[in-house]
């Protein structure tokens, strides 16, 4: 099964693929961390894309598509995953849709956790704390929602169109939200 989360920064994304991967067996794919990992690393594409991240801002599209080819072309990929952090814009929605229909692997669900902002806010300032993510400061957490109102957003209607997209409410306990994805990963399965 090959699924798509989306949300805004802190809504989820990442806890819910690190549950769902023990549930389903698959790989979770989060662009962010292969960003972090080539930073870490200090290659020429980390040193370039700290910048950008530490502003909030997008890597560039064709960084971004690089880096995922060459992360889907592993084999435990091959069986699906849980893409986390892509696609970011339009331009990404449909370069991963072309990919993807090449290895006759398209999306089957994209799963849209819907939150409120000021409870990202919250999130986010306690895992500042806990993680000292460099992109974590309020600042760049203002402009890494507006990035994401502005260019994220309208990636859920190119899933709408697909006839793939399903909402999930953020809110709640970690374990709520599982079991509400779970839900719905559920239902797609057994239509
Ligand atoms: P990325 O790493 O993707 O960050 P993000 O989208 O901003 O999302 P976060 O990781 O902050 O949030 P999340 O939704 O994963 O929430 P989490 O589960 O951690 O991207 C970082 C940067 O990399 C981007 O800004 C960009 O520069 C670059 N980048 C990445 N992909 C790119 C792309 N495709 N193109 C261009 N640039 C790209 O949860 C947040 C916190 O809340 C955690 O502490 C968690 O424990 C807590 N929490 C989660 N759920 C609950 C709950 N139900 N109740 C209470 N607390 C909860
Ligand atoms: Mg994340």
């Amino acid at each position: 099964m090959r699924i798509v989360l989306l949300g805004a920064p802190g809504s989820g994304k990442g806890t819910q693929a690190a549950l769902l991967i023990e549930e389903l067996g698959l790989p979770h794919i989060s662009t962010g961390e292969l960003l972090r990992s080539a930073v870490k690393s200090g290659s020429e594409l980390g040193m370039k894309a700290k910048a950008v991240m530490d502003r909030g801002e997008l890597v560039s599209d064709d960084i971004m598509l690089g880096l995922l080819e060459e992360r889907l072309s592993l084999a435990d990929a091959k069986t699906g995953f849980i893409l986390d952090g892509y696609p970011r814009n339009l331009a990404q929605a449909r370069a991963l849709d072309e990919l993807l229909a090449r290895l006759d692997q398209p999306v089957d669900e994209a799963l849209q956790i819907d939150i409120d902002v000021d409870m990202v806010v919250t999130r986010i300032a306690k895992r500042a704390l806990e993680e000292g993510r460099s992109d974590d400061t309020e600042e760049v957490v203002r402009n890494r929602m507006k990035v994401y109102f502005d260019q994220t957003a309208p990636v859920v209607d190119f899933y709408v169109q697909k006839g793939v997209l399903s909402r999930v409410l953020g809110q709640g306990t970690i374990e709520e939200v599982f079991q509400r994805l779970k839900g719905v990963l559920q239902m797609r399965t057994e239509s």
